[in-house]
């Protein structure tokens, strides 16, 4: 069904607290043209303006431009945020520009306070001196870059914005066992065997064969991203998610897998296409429902060049 700020292409439980909405149109408009705080969290990851070959999206433009429009992402989230509500928003920039994440996230940054900081660690190499394992490891997948100036890109950042700074979380949601017992009494104020992860977070992309059809997108996160967000907010707290960027739907699939509400757009109907049927592959205990079918012709999109983020 066609609104001014886009056309609902899938639909799941509608009219529940589980309703699974994926539009397609313009995901900042989305936020901003309906109810005011009708969201609980939002986790988002907007185009870097890096050149990324998406299908539709031109993704270079100047700098200043750019920055401009990414800051109507703020009001915008603002505007379907709820007070206590916390928006998340993933940013990454090449080597060759580490200002980028900082510079988006200074433009978008107006009217909220930046609670937390998380470093989203997609590869990482472990020492068996440091570890104490009678080998050293290499984890994860980065897109190696030649160069005798820069290192390869193994991190982005996860910039946790809220109206006051004052949000409580559920850190133990996503928590930790304490690595020895004694640090356990030590904390007395620890009830289970569980700590805060801190702020690095290791998400590695799952490894996959064919790009062309089981990852169709230069730049998406893995799905355990947005859940560990929409866990740390706190599952109690949160009804409905939205990602006005949803590109492959990993933020909906998280929330379909909780049992959350969803709201997510983008601009290019065969990257929602290829969303609903991982909605529509979900098992029937997450499985988020009847649904409405998508339009024909939204098939896999064509396979995407190496890209930063996957
Ligand atoms: C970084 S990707 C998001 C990927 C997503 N997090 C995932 O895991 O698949 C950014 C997405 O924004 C979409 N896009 C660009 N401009 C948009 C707009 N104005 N509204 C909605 N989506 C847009 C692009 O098509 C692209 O899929």
């Amino acid at each position: 069904m066609p609104t001014a700020a886009g056309r609902c292409l899938y639909r799941s439980n509608p009219g529940t607290p589980r309703e699974i909405r994926l539009i397609e149109g313009d995901g900042i408009r989305g936020l901003a043209e309906g109810p005011a705080g009708r969201i609980d969290v939002v986790v988002t990851s907007p185009p870097y303006n890096l050149g990324q070959p998406y299908r539709l999206y031109r993704d270079r433009r100047p700098r200043d431009d750019y920055l401009r429009w990414i800051g109507t992402l703020g009001p915008a989230v603002r505007h379907a945020l709820r007070p206590d509500g916390s928006f998340f928003l993933n940013l990454g920039g090449p080597p060759t520009d580490p200002w980028l994440p900082f510079d988006v996230a200074r433009a978008v940054s107006d009217g909220w306070v930046l609670q937390n900081v998380i470093h989203w660690i997609k590869s990482i190499a472990l020492d068996r001196s440091a570890t104490g394992l009678d080998r050293d490891l290499a984890l994860g997948h980065y897109r190696p870059i030649g160069s005798a100036r820069y290192l390869h890109g193994t991190q982005e950042y996860l910039f946790q914005f809220t109206r006051t700074g004052k949000v409580p979380l559920d850190r133990l949601a996503i928590g930790v066992p304490y690595a020895h017992p004694s640090n356990r009494r030590r904390w007395k104020r620890s009830p289970v065997d569980r700590r805060c992860r801190g702020n690095s977070w290791f998400l590695p992309y799952p490894t996959i064969q064919r790009r062309a059809t089981e990852r169709p997108h230069p730049a998406t996160f893995p799905e355990t991203l947005p859940e560990w967000c929409y866990r740390l907010h706190g599952l109690a707290r949160v009804r409905t998610a939205a990602d006005p960027f949803v590109g492959l739907g990993a933020s909906a699939v998280a929330a379909a897998r909780l049992g959350l509400g969803f709201q997510g757009w983008d601009i290019d109907p065969e990257y929602l296409a290829f969303a609903a049927r991982r909605l529509g592959r979900l098992r029937p205990a997450t499985a988020p429902g009847p649904t409405a079918p998508v339009p024909r012709g939204a098939g896999a999109a064509r396979p995407a060049r190496a890209a930063s983020r996957s």
